[in-house]
């Protein structure tokens, strides 16, 4: 049996106990309806989670466990009556899970820098393994809270440059990572972590912090800025308690459960989809260059994408990379009209597209929502039980196109902090 991080039933408050047994009833791969009737009962009736969610608050709850514990009281209070395996019981097993990891590792209360991971700068190539499997295991542990860290996030952002230094940091406990820092701008910082690493946000914070004063310089005021999504309360309530307030807007997140059919679209006369297999690198890259070099559109004039045959080779060197899942609609003089790539992980159930553009010539006939229904197909086939795409707040197009195939899922914040100048 697997060794539990600390033992449960030494805990002094028997709700914490209660608590904990019922989650394990949820998240146990055996579920039966019955099972999930007892673990409901005791939650819902036996304490009151839903009735009176604050009684751990001070106590026997731990604050980065109280928003979630509401959450979870509200899901089986909503989604109880469901059948087992409806989408509100994967909502309910899911909060359970993550909810499950703070407790084991918050477990009596010992101060959480005894459990501290150590951390470290990205060291390139030899590091992208670890990465990929980081963006997997995070998404399938926190897969609710719409933690965009896909591996084939991973793989895009870093494509040709896997190698090159990147203002980016990681922190593992016993060789496995469980939190990313990413300075992916002037200031701006993606965060990614699993329910362990989110354990360290103070950490991680106070690392951004020091490393964004020094690369300013003494005097120099600076504003902090950390990517939130909505539907994360855990990470807002930790960035709230260490002094951000939410900004400006970054992403609109879509997603589609894959057991919905997909669209049906109809391609303009001669048109064809294909994957990308014996086409080019020259053509395809360009491909992508045309699409990203015109965006006029969303209020970017005279863009240029850099995107190369060379960067396009890299990519697809990526352990993850899937010939039959980069995507494009051919013109039936042959001309490359538009072109995606679709990321399958297997661990998450998930399967996202990143990147996808149409030729401005091409745009508007439906290309598009073409592939991204040839995309759903394929990953269907391949057992993903979910597909989600990103883009900009202010992509207009981009939002009008995913919203005709996919559902709102989740849209992030700027949660900005201005630091102090360093004398
Ligand atoms: C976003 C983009 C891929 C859309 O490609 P497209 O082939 O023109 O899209 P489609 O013709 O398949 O349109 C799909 C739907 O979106 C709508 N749409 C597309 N472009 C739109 C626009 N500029 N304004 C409003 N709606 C738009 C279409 O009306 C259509 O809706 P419908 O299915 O209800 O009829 C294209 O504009 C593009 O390449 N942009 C630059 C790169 C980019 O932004 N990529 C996405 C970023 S994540």
């Amino acid at each position: 049996m697997a060794k539990l991080p600390v033992n449960p039933l030494a805990w002094l408050e028997p709700d914490r106990r209660w608590l904990y047994l019922a989650l394990l009833v949820l998240t146990h791969h055996r579920l039966t309806e019955g099972r999930l009737a007892v673990a409901r009962h005791v939650l819902l009736v036996d304490m009151e989670i839903h009735d009176d969610p604050r009684q751990g608050a001070g106590s026997w709850l731990f604050p980065n466990e109280e928003p979630l514990l509401d959450r979870l009281g509200e899901q089986l209070q909503k989604f109880g009556a469901a059948a087992l395996g409806d989408d509100g019981w994967r909502q309910i097993v899911e909060t359970a899970t993550v909810l499950r990891a703070h407790l084991e590792a918050n477990g009596v209360g010992r101060p959480l820098r005894s459990v501290a991971p150590t951390s470290r700068p990205y060291l390139g190539a030899s590091d992208l393994e670890a990465l990929l499997q980081f963006a997997s295991r995070s998404l399938a542990e926190r897969s609710s809270l719409a933690s965009t860290w896909h591996p084939g996030d991973v793989a895009w952002a870093l494509r040709d440059q896997y190698d090159a230094r990147r203002p980016i940091r990681l922190w593992d406990r016993q060789g496995a990572v469980e939190a990313i820092a990413w300075f992916v701008g002037p200031g701006q910082l993606w965060l990614e972590a699993t329910p362990t690493g989110e354990l360290w946000l103070p950490d991680i914070i106070a690392w951004a912090e020091d490393s964004l004063l020094r690369s300013r310089g003494a005097g120099q005021t600076t504003t902090l800025s950390v990517r939130a999504f909505q539907g994360d309360p855990v990470r807002i309530a930790g960035l709230s308690r260490l002094g951000f307030e939410r900004g400006g807007p970054e992403s609109v997140h879509f997603e589609l459960d894959l057991a919905q059919a997909g669209p049906d679209v109809e391609l303009p006369p001669g048109f064809m989809v294909r994957d990308s297999s014996g086409v080019d690198p020259e053509q395809r890259a360009a491909s992508h260059r045309d699409a990203w070099s015109a965006l006029d559109h969303i209020g970017i004039a005279n863009a240029r994408s850099t995107f190369s045959a060379t960067a396009y080779e890299s990519l697809r060197t990526s352990p993850i990379y899937r010939p039959d899942l980069d995507l494009i609609a051919l013109a039936p003089d042959g001309a490359l009209a538009a072109n995606c790539i679709c990321w399958a992980d297997e661990r998450s159930g998930v399967g996202i597209f990143e990147p996808m553009g149409t030729h401005p010539d091409f745009r508007g006939r439906r290309l598009a929502r073409a592939l991204l229904a040839e995309g759903l197909r394929r990953m269907r086939g391949l057992g993903l039980r979910r597909a989600r795409i990103s883009t900009a707040h202010f992509n207009t197009a981009a939002i009008s196109a995913y919203s005709s195939t996919f559902h709102p899922l989740d849209r992030s914040y700027w949660w900005s902090k201005v630091l102090a100048p360093r004398p």
